[in-house]
């Protein structure tokens, strides 16, 4: 069996090929990744000398290279992880989330297409189907809640889904999408919520909360939504979207000072700053169909992830304060200052 699994270099992606890796000692996981600014060869140093693991630097969007990879490689299943995933950006720059979002996803799918895949899996958001109010907490996403996107990263994410399903019902190709809420955990880019907020919390400084702090995630330790896709890839019906959550709604606020107060910080370092855009205010998953048909259930609740991350973020100090002082300075600085 081999699986190519693109933007394994990123956060969910690396820890998927972690998984698969042992979970499948006789499996043969590809890695194909561009390296953007959210992709760490030095996250994969661990499996790079695996005689089951390959790791090719390349575009999802780039055909040729694509091809060229399914020509020498004939992969069954091919997991797509490889996007633009920060919300932030896409606000800053839409363009290249339409373009790695999307036309990748049909570049990939056209190869899958072209050699016969026995799975596509395309690893998608809750964020497809918008927000729920902060004041219907009766309210939850099913498969079935219509996609009504707010951001361009999340109607980036809706579009190759609807070409997902568009490919699997006009060629045939054998698909699958998942619907995952936020994941935290090892290996997370430290633009985003939680590792910002462990980085910042460890260097002393201020840890800016947008708004008024009370927009409400749904967290998942990223080994089980690794354990979901999983399952779905080998036992999922194909056609399916599959939503995957742990029903573990936090408002920003309370991590920010569950943080603060696991590292022994003051919460006077909390700053609240402009809010962004658009912004969601609740998301949360009804994972009901993933538990009947699968039997996936969440394994790490929030206390324990939680705990275990944030020594996860004190015991790798290299690999985010690397990232911290190269190109992501810049781009902390222009999104901060003056906010
Ligand atoms: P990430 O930003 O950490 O990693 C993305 C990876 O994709 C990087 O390694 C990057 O180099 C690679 N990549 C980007 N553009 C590429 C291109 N054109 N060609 C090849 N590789 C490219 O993202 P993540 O948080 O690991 O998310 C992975 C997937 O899961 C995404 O599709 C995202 O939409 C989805 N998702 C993420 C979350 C979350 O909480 N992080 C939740 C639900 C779904
Ligand atoms: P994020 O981790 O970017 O994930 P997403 O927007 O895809 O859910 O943000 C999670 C929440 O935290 C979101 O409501 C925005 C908020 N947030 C802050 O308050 N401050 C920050 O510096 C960041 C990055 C996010």
């Amino acid at each position: 069996m081999t699986i190519i699994v693109t933007g394994g270099a990123g956060f969910i992606g690396s820890n998927f090929v972690f998984h698969m890796l042992s979970r499948y000692p006789d499996y043969r996981v590809v890695c194909l990744d561009k390296l953007t600014y959210a992709g760490n060869l030095s996250t994969l140093k661990g499996v790079m000398d695996n005689p089951n693991f390959r790791f090719v630097k390349a575009d999802i969007c780039d055909r040729e290279a694509v091809f060229q990879l399914f020509e020498e490689e004939k992969p069954d299943i091919v997991v797509n992880f490889a996007a633009e995933s920060h919300v932030d950006r896409s606000i800053e720059d839409p363009g290249i989330f339409l373009r790695t979002n999307i036309l990748g996803t049909q570049t990939l799918m056209d190869a899958c297409c072209r050699y016969g895949v026995t799975r596509y899996h395309q690893v998608s958001t809750d964020e497809v189907y918008g927000d729920l109010p902060l004041d219907r907490p009766d309210l939850f996403f099913t498969e079935t809640t219509p996609i009504h996107t707010s951001s361009p990263y999340s109607a980036s994410k809706a579009s190759a889904d609807l070409l997902v399903l568009a490919y699997h019902r006009t060629y045939g190709l054998p698909v699958s999408i998942s619907r995952c809420s936020n994941n935290y955990g090892p290996y997370h880019f430290p633009e985003k919520l939680i590792p910002l907020m462990i980085a910042n919390c460890l260097n002393d400084k201020p840890l800016p909360v947008y708004g008024d702090g009370l927009n409400v995630r749904d967290w998942l330790y990223v080994e089980d939504h690794c354990k979901a896709i999983d399952l779905i890839i080998h036992k999922g019906r194909v056609g399916e979207v599959y939503n995957i959550g742990g029903h573990n709604e936090m408002r920003n606020i309370d991590i920010v000072r569950l943080i603060c107060k696991a590292l022994n910080k003051p919460e006077s370092l909390i700053t609240y700053v402009a809010d962004r855009k658009g912004h969601d205010m609740r998301y949360a998953i009804d994972p009901t169909k993933i538990h009947n048909e699968l039997g996936w259930l969440p394994e790490t609740m929030f206390k324990d992830g939680i705990v275990k991350t944030i020594q996860w973020y004190l015991d790798h100090r290299e690999w985010w304060e690397e990232i911290i002082s190269g190109e992501y300075r810049n781009y902390y600085e222009k999104m901060y200052t003056n906010r």
